[in-house]
């Protein structure tokens, strides 16, 4: 296992600010974003979390008091507790959702904290969010390489809506920014998402 971080982990760990009792890596993989953090000093407690057994065997060696290392569909998880942030990173859309549904379910989110960063469907996520009332602290788009990311960071406990494609991502104009805007909106006119139409408006708004 490479122990390198990634411009995009190092970007997503820098939004963590205050420090919180637990963190909780969701869909955790190698563990790298919820090991910086706790390198960060940003909780007293990290659970790292895959639902795949080989994955959580190879971190099993991390498993200390400061450390849980949990294999479970992040859906399951019951006792995210108080003063706790959820990192889900790098999935799709549809199972973050279905990650997002289930802790709903099973725990009071109502002072817990999200950075989540979908690697498509994005604007489900959005959808999702907007209609469970899980606002907005801050949203980022995050390029590695020659990948761009979005980054939510949501909670309860905010108060300003999550817009339904993230027009503000996009307001400063950047080749960057604009570089991504113009391959998500062809990616969905070619699959023929509805949701195409809002995202070509924007583009022919800023170009
Ligand atoms: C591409 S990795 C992302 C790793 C890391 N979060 C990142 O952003 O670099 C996706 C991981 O999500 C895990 N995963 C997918 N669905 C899951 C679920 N419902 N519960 C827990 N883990 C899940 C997969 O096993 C895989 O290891």
């Amino acid at each position: 296992m490479s122990s390198g971080l990634s411009q995009r982990l190092k970007a997503i760990s820098s939004l963590v600010q205050k420090n919180y009792t637990s963190v909780w890596d969701i869909c955790c993989d190698h563990g790298k974003l919820g090991l910086e953090i706790l390198k960060r000093d940003k909780c007293e407690k990290l659970f790292l979390v895959d639902c795949v057994e080989s994955i959580m065997a190879n971190l099993k060696y991390l498993q200390s008091e400061q450390v849980d290392v949990i294999c479970k569909d992040g859906a399951f998880i019951d006792n995210l507790g108080s003063n706790s942030l959820v990192c889900i990173c790098g999935v799709g859309g549809e199972e973050m959702i279905h990650i997002l549904e289930g802790l709903e379910l099973r725990n009071d989110l109502r002072d817990t904290d999200f950075i989540l960063s979908p690697h498509n469907q994005a604007y489900k996520v959005r959808s999702y969010l907007r209609s469970r009332g899980l606002n907005k602290l801050s949203e980022h788009l995050i390029t590695d390489r020659s990948w761009t990311y979005e980054v939510l960071f949501v909670g309860h406990q905010y108060n300003e809506e999550v817009s339904e494609i993230g027009e503000e991502l996009y307001l400063n104009s950047c080749d960057t920014s604009l570089k991504h805007l113009k391959k998500i909106t062809k990616h969905y006119h070619n699959t023929k998402e509805t949701i195409a139409s809002k995202y070509s408006a924007l583009l022919t708004k800023l170009t």
